[in-house]
C-alpha cells in the first residue's frame, strides 16, 4: 500500500474516494459536496458520531468519484485514538467496496504531526486482514494500493510523522501476522527463524539459544514448561544498539510470553476454544515487533528483546502437577498447575535479561484468564514495582492509545504463592489470578525497575469492528515503541 502526503489541491484530484472527517457538534462546510453533507448533517442522517460513516456518490465540486463523510464525534474531545479509528474505519469500508485509493483531507485542527501519525496508522491498521490461510483467488480483488493524506502545507515534521505511523503500523501487523499463525506452523524455533529474519532485514542483532544451550543455562523453569513437547523450546534475544549511546544510560528489556501452542499440559484446558491458545505467543510477537519498528525509528537508548519460546502440551514426558524446578535464578518452583507455564518461563526470561545488563526490565504475556475476567477486553492489565517507570509506561500508552490500567502488587498477595515444598508455587488459587501470576514474576526481577503487562484479554478480537478485523491485535507494539523513544 502506497501512503502518500500530498498538499495539491484535493478537489482537483482524480481518486476512487475522498474522506472528511466530520464532528457531532460543527456542522460539515457549507460548500462541500454543493451543500450534501450539510443537509445530511441538519436532517440528522449523519451526525459526526464517532465511528459513523455517510457515503456520497459523484459529489459537486470533486473531481473524486465519491466522498465519504467520517464521523469523529465531539471536537473537544476527538484526539489521536478517535482518528486512527475513523481512518480505520473510513478504509475498511471503502475497501469492502472494491475502492482502490482514497484520499484523506487532514485540514486543522487534526493537522498535526502526532494526528497525521494517527491516521497514517488508522489506514495501515485497518488494512490488516488475519486471511493468510484463506486461497479464495479473488480475495485479492478488494485491495487498496494508494492513500493520499493531505495536507495544507508539506513540510518536514508532516513527512516524519507519515513514515512514523506507517513504520509503526506495518511493525503491529508484523506481530499481528505472527500472533495469528497456527500452532503446527509456528512452533518455538520458527518463531526463532522468523526473529532472525526480521532482525537480518531491519539490521538489529540476533541470537537464537536452543535447547542445548538452554540445559548449560540450566533455565529449569522453562525448559520443565517444554518437556512434555516434541518441538524443542528456544530462547529469542534481538538487540538494538544505539550508535552514540550515553555512557550509564538506561539499558531497556522487552520480554515476552512465547507460548505457540498451550494446551494446559497435564492441567489440560477444557476443549471449547482451545484453539485460541496458538495466540499465547503474542507477547513475543509484541516485543519483536516493536523491535521492527525500534530498527527503524533509532531510539537513543539500548533496547533488547527476549522471548521465551516453548509448546505447552501434555505427554509421557510432560511436567507433572507437583513437580519441583530449580529457575535460571536459583530458586525453587513448585508447579502445582502445569497450565500456570507463562510465569515459568518468563521467569527465566528475566533473570537472562537482567544478566545481559538491562537496566529496565518490561513483558508483555497472555498471562491470565483473570485478567480478562477483571478489565475485559478494554484495558490490559499493568503491573509495576517502580513508580517512575509505570509512569513512563502509562505516559507511552496514552500516546500510543492503548487503553492500560494498572492494577496492586502489595506482599499480601504474595502469601498466596505459598509452597511447602518448595521456596514458591506457581499459582495462588482462586481469587486475584492476575495478581498473583504478575506477583510470581516479581519475585524474579532482584528488585530491578520492573512492570508487566498482562494481555491476554486484549491480544485477541473475538468479533471484527468496523475499524478492526477479527483476530490478533497486536496490542503492546505501539506503546512499546513510544515507550524506547521518549526514554533519553
Ligand atoms: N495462556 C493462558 C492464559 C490465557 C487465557 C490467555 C485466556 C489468553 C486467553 C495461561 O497460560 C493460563 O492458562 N493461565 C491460567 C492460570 C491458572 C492455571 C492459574 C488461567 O488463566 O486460567
Ligand atoms: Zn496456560
Ligand atoms: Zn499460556
Amino acid at each position: 500500500m502506497e501512503l502518500i502526503l500530498t498538499a495539491s489541491d484535493w478537489t482537483a484530484t482524480q481518486t476512487d474516494a475522498v474522506v472528511c472527517f466530520c464532528y457531532s457538534d460543527v456542522p460539515p462546510p457549507e460548500e462541500l459536496a454543493g451543500g450534501l453533507a450539510r443537509e445530511l448533517f441538519t436532517r440528522q442522517e449523519f451526525e459526526g458520531k464517532s465511528g459513523e460513516t455517510a457515503l456520497l456518490h459523484r459529489p459537486a465540486g470533486i473531481k473524486a468519484a465519491r466522498l465519504l463523510l467520517a464521523g469523529l464525534g465531539e471536537r473537544a474531545k476527538a484526539n489521536g485514538p478517535e482518528l486512527r479509528k475513523a481512518a480505520a474505519t473510513a478504509l475498511r469500508f471503502l475497501k469492502a467496496k472494491g475502492v482502490h485509493e482514497l484520499l484523506f483531507i487532514l485540514q486543522a485542527p487534526v493537522a498535526s504531526e502526532a494526528l497525521l501519525q494517527a491516521a497514517v496508522e488508522g489506514a495501515v491498521l485497518g488494512d490488516f486482514e488475519a486471511d493468510r490461510y484463506k486461497t479464495d483467488p479473488r480475495k485479492g480483488e478488494k485491495r487498496i494500493d494508494r492513500v493520499r493524506f493531505w495536507v495544507e502545507r508539506e513540510t518536514i515534521p508532516l513527512v516524519e510523522a507519515l513514515r512514523r505511523g506507517r513504520v509503526v503500523a506495518e511493525a503491529q501487523n508484523f506481530t499481528r501476522t505472527l500472533a495469528n499463525e497456527p500452532g503446527n506452523a509456528l512452533t518455538p524455533m520458527k518463531l526463532g527463524a522468523a526473529a532472525r529474519q526480521m532482525a537480518a532485514e531491519f539490521g538489529l542483532g540476533c541470537e537464537v539459544l536452543d535447547e542445548a544451550r538452554l540445559k548449560q543455562l540450566a533455565m529449569g523453569a522453562l525448559l520443565g514448561v517444554s518437556q512434555g513437547s516434541a518441538e524443542p523450546p528456544c530462547l529469542i534475544v534481538v538487540r538494538y544498539t544505539p550508535a552514540e549511546a550515553a555512557s550509564g544510560a538506561a539499558h531497556l528489556a522487552l520480554v515476552g510470553k512465547g507460548v505457540t501452542f498451550d494446551t494446559g499440559g497435564i492441567s489440560i484446558k477444557p476443549s471449547d476454544g482451545m484453539e485460541k491458545m496458538k495466540y499465547d505467543m503474542s507477547g513475543a510477537a509484541a516485543v519483536l515487533g516493536a523491535m521492527r519498528a525500534l530498527a527503524q525509528l533509532k531510539p537513543r537508548i539500548p533496547v533488547t528483546a527476549v522471548a521465551p519460546c516453548v509448546e505447552n502440551m501434555p505427554s509421557h514426558r510432560a511436567q507433572r502437577p507437583g513437580d519441583i524446578v530449580t529457575s535460571y535464578l536459583g530458586k525453587t518452583i513448585e508447579v502445582l498447575n502445569t497450565d500456570a507455564e507463562g510465569r515459568l518461563i518468563l521467569a527465566d526470561a528475566i533473570t537472562y535479561a537482567s544478566r545481559l545488563g538491562c537496566t529496565h526490565l518490561v513483558d508483555a504475556a497472555t498471562l491470565t484468564g483473570a485478567v480478562a475476567v477483571a478489565l475485559a477486553g478494554v484495558h490490559a492489565g499493568l503491573f509495576s514495582n517502580d513508580d517512575a517507570l509505570l509512569g513512563r509506561i502509562r505516559e507511552a500508552a496514552r500516546r500510543a492509545g492503548e487503553k492500560m490500567w494498572p492494577l496492586p502488587l502489595d506482599d499480601e498477595y504474595k502469601d498466596l504463592l505459598k509452597s511447602g515444598f518448595a521456596d514458591i508455587a506457581n499459582i495462588g488459587g482462586r481469587y486475584g489470578g492476575a495478581v498473583t501470576a504478575a506477583k510470581f514474576i516479581e519475585e524474579f526481577v532482584e528488585g530491578k525497575p520492573w512492570a508487566h503487562l498482562d494481555i491476554a484479554g486484549t491480544a485477541w478480537l473475538d468479533d471484527a469492528k468496523p475499524h478492526q478485523a477479527k483476530g490478533p491485535t497486536g496490542v503492546a507494539v505501539r506503546t512499546f515503541v513510544e515507550l524506547a523513544m521518549a526514554w533519553s
